[in-house]
């Protein structure tokens, strides 16, 4: 049988174990998972402020996991439909959070989303730490 590529995205900022459940999760739908880290600047644009870590540190972070076969950097939001095609992908995971919309690549590959971990996010890690401090 042919071998089959599963990607997913996120920016994996303060890795959780919101984030290490959908990476199992989507892992286990494949033979080969690759990971789309989102670059620092993207963060910036898209949340008003920079990621605890930063890229480089977040790739590292991610590409250690034993579940995870590749990581890149995702440069820019508009490219989904390139990686899938260059990573010859054959499911892309989200997150339900983004429900239908990745939808726009399903005549590239299968478009799995796997219910959210309750209660956990990186905003929310980031907000309790701030108020043990305070
Ligand atoms: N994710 C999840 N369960 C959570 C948090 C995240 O399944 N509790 C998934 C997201 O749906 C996404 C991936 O993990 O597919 C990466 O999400 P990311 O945005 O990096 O994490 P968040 O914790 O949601 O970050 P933030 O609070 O900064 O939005």
């Amino acid at each position: 049988m042919p071998s089959r590529t599963v990607i997913t995205f996120g920016t994996f900022d303060v890795l959780h174990v919101g984030h290490i459940r959908i990476l199992k999760r989507a892992a286990a739908l494949g033979d080969r998972l690759v990971v789309g880290v989102s670059a620092d600047a993207l963060n910036v644009a898209k949340k008003g402020r920079p990621p605890v870590f930063s890229e480089s540190e977040r790739l590292e972070i991610v590409g250690s996991l034993r579940f995870v076969d590749a990581v890149f950097l995702e440069e820019s939001l508009e490219l989904k439909r390139d990686y899938v095609l260059e990573h010859r992908a054959d499911v892309l995971v989200m997150g339900d959070d983004w429900s239908g919309r990745f939808d726009f690549v399903s005549d590239l590959c299968e478009v799995v989303y796997f219910p959210r971990t309750p209660s956990v996010s990186t905003t929310e890690v980031i907000e309790h730490i701030t108020t043990l401090g305070s």
